[in-house]
């Protein structure tokens, strides 16, 4: 089916949102080292976009009612945050290891001995791999398709595992920050972030509460009118 002018504009939008956030990232990077500069753009991409996914439906409320099962423009956001954390991923097995991706998750001895990889860079590798099957998921779910096969409820209980994906991805981000040494302001961003959805989270579930009761509210006063 073609896609509406509306979310042509949306996918429009993201997609110079993401060549924007890669320019951002040469501009920081400055070592000419392609998968370097793509795993630090496309990373923090995915973050934003994920971030900004799960401000939209608390924002909605204030002037909707309801929050509906499928806002187009949070699931478009979050497709675009699935396929930029995965590019994000792809870059980086690509870059500091040689392409060896095992390296990334386990120690080989020189005598042939294999161990779980167990320090900063291991463990955040560990929870970004994590992230990465919620992310996968998250992202084929998202389809059409898959919305009318799971129908509302329980597409909309699996896209809550958002919320465990974000959590994962915070970790991931905090960890390396401190294994690359980043500079205090990617730190201080990421926490304004952290911040951002805890507000929104919160709001969002205050103002659901206040239109449930309104709702109910309604409901009694127009039952009463009609047994009159
Ligand atoms: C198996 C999965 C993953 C691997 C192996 C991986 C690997 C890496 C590596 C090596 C870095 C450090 C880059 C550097 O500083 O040199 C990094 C940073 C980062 N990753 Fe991932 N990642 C994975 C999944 C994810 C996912 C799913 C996301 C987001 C959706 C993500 C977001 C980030 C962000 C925002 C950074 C920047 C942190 C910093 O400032 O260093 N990663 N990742």
């Amino acid at each position: 089916m073609w896609l509406s002018f509306k979310r042509l504009l949306t996918h429009i939008s993201l997609a110079i949102f993401t060549v924007a956030g890669c320019y951002l990232a040469f501009l920081y990077t400055r070592r000419g080292d392609l998968t370097y500069t793509l795993t630090i753009g496309f990373g923090y991409i995915s973050l934003v976009l994920l971030v900004i996914s799960l401000v939209i439906g608390p924002l909605k409320l204030f002037w909707q009612r309801r929050n509906p099962v499928n806002l187009y423009l949070r699931r478009d956001v979050g497709i675009w945050s699935g396929i930029t954390g995965c590019l994000h991923v792809v870059a980086a097995l690509l870059d500091h290891r040689g392409g060896n991706f095992l390296e990334y998750f386990f120690r080989f001895t020189a005598d042939g001995g294999i161990t779980p990889l167990l320090n900063r860079s291991g463990i955040a590798n560990y929870i970004g791999l994590i992230a990465t099957i919620l992310l996968v998921l998250l992202l084929v779910t998202s389809a059409d398709f898959m919305l009318r096969r799971l129908k509302g409820r329980r597409w909309k209980s699996l896209q809550r595992l958002n919320y465990v994906l974000f959590a994962l991805v915070i970790f991931h981000t905090l960890i390396y920050q401190q294994v690359s040494r980043r500079e205090q302001l990617f730190v201080e961003a990421t926490t304004i972030l952290i911040i951002v959805v805890l507000v929104a989270q919160i709001v969002g579930v205050h103002l659901y509460q206040i239109h449930q009761h309104r709702n109910h509210r309604f409901r009694k006063s127009t039952i009463k009118e009609a047994t009159r």
